[in-house]
């Protein structure tokens, strides 16, 4: 099925971050559509495209790498997109404190040289960035675009660096570019090394009788979590708009770690207080504390809203890890 009228081409999509779990969401969507979809890889030493595996076929990759501007500048001569997706970064707040200089490298100046290529060889193209809530830091909740941004990470000050540089080459050069600003959004797919998988993924091993405990750190700390294949298509529908701009995309509920943790194990039947232990090594230099998404413009301008809530999101991510460990 496509989205197209008669005689309307084929549109091309690139995806940057496309082995990742929002990139695999975004490539079936897309495909989906009829879209034709290429997508940035980089090399590794280790086979890493477990997550869009299933869709190879159907999709083209590139080798590439977002600290590379060559690399961005030969693709977009050479495929033309109509839309770009930069998803590509080094998305892990936590190891950010760790790498906080190659963090600023792929995560904020990688949208820099995805805005001057785009600007050289795709100017028509419609671009998305992926910013994130984490922008806003320690600012009162809800948060909406209005909100102060106050970053409390490097990986978060490097994606502002992005989310401001997508502004001002909108401003500047008449670039359709805009910036979704998504609150945490999680799925099977989601890699290990975030608590909700990290959780869900304990959870199985613990039923299987692998191990017994459960490491975290901080479980104060609450987040506005919502199901991902819900929020690329928000990523999608901004592209379809008259004009570029940013959104605010949550679901407005908000939990702590602890409740993720309780649900959790209480879908599969156990105590979570028998299995989890604090270890101080999960524990981050600075802390957002309290993330909740104030999502009216979406729900008014983009017609967007989420259906699938807390418990019914950590029911999926459980059943899955059981599955799979099965
Ligand atoms: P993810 O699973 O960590 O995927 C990140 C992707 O970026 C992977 O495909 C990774 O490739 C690629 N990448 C990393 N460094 C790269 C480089 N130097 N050159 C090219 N590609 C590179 O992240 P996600 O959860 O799908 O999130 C997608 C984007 O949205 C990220 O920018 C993230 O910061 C942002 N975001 C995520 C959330 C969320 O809750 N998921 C919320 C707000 C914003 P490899 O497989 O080779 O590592
Ligand atoms: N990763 C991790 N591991 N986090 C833990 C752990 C643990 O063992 N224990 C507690 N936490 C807490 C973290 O301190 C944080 O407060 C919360 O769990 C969520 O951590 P993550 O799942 O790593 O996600 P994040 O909120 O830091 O960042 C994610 O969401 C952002 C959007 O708000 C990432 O996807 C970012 O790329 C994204 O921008």
């Amino acid at each position: 099925m496509t989205i197209y009228g008669v005689g309307e081409e084929m549109r091309t999509a690139l995806i940057t971050g496309i082995s990742g779990q929002d990139g695999s969401y975004l490539s079936e969507m897309l495909l989906g559509k009829g879209y034709e979809v290429h997508g940035l890889i980089r090399r590794t030493s280790n086979y890493n495209l477990s997550n869009i595996e299933h869709i190879k076929d159907r999709i083209h990759l590139h080798y590439g790498d977002i600290e590379n501007e060559n690399h961005l500048c030969s693709i977009l001569h050479e495929i033309s997109p109509d839309e770009i997706y930069n998803l590509a970064a080094q998305s892990d707040v936590g190891v950010s404190f760790q790498i906080p200089e190659y963090t600023g490298l792929t995560t904020g100046m990688g949208v820099c040289r995805l805005l001057e290529a785009v600007k050289r060889f795709s100017p028509k193209a419609r671009l998305y960035q992926a910013s994130t809530s984490e922008l806003f830091g320690n600012s009162p909740a809800p948060q909406n675009e209005n909100t102060p941004m106050m970053p409390t990470s490097p990986y978060a000050v490097a994606k502002l660096y992005g989310h401001h540089m997508v502004r001002v080459y909108r401003e500047s050069y008449g670039l359709f570019a805009c910036c979704g600003i998504l609150f945490n959004h999680e799925s099977p797919r989601r890699g290990l090394n975030f608590v909700t998988r990290k959780i869900t993924h304990a959870v199985a091993e613990i039923v299987s009788g692998k191990r017994q405990t459960l490491w975290l750190g901080n479980l104060d700390a609450k987040r506005d979590w919502g199901y991902a294949p819900e929020y690329v298509k928000a990523m999608w529908m901004m592209l379809q708009r008259d004009e570029p701009e940013d959104f605010v995309i949550g679901t407005g509920e908000t939990h702590s770690v602890g409740e993720f943790a309780e649900y959790a194990f209480e879908v599969a039947g156990l105590d979570w207080l028998k299995h989890i232990e604090v270890d101080a090594n999960n524990l981050r230099p600075n802390e957002t504390r309290l993330l909740c998404a104030d999502i009216t413009k979406a729900k008014t301008l983009l017609h967007w809203q989420p259906d699938i809530n807390f418990r019914g999101l950590v029911n999926i991510m459980v059943d899955a890890d059981l599955k799979r460990i099965r």
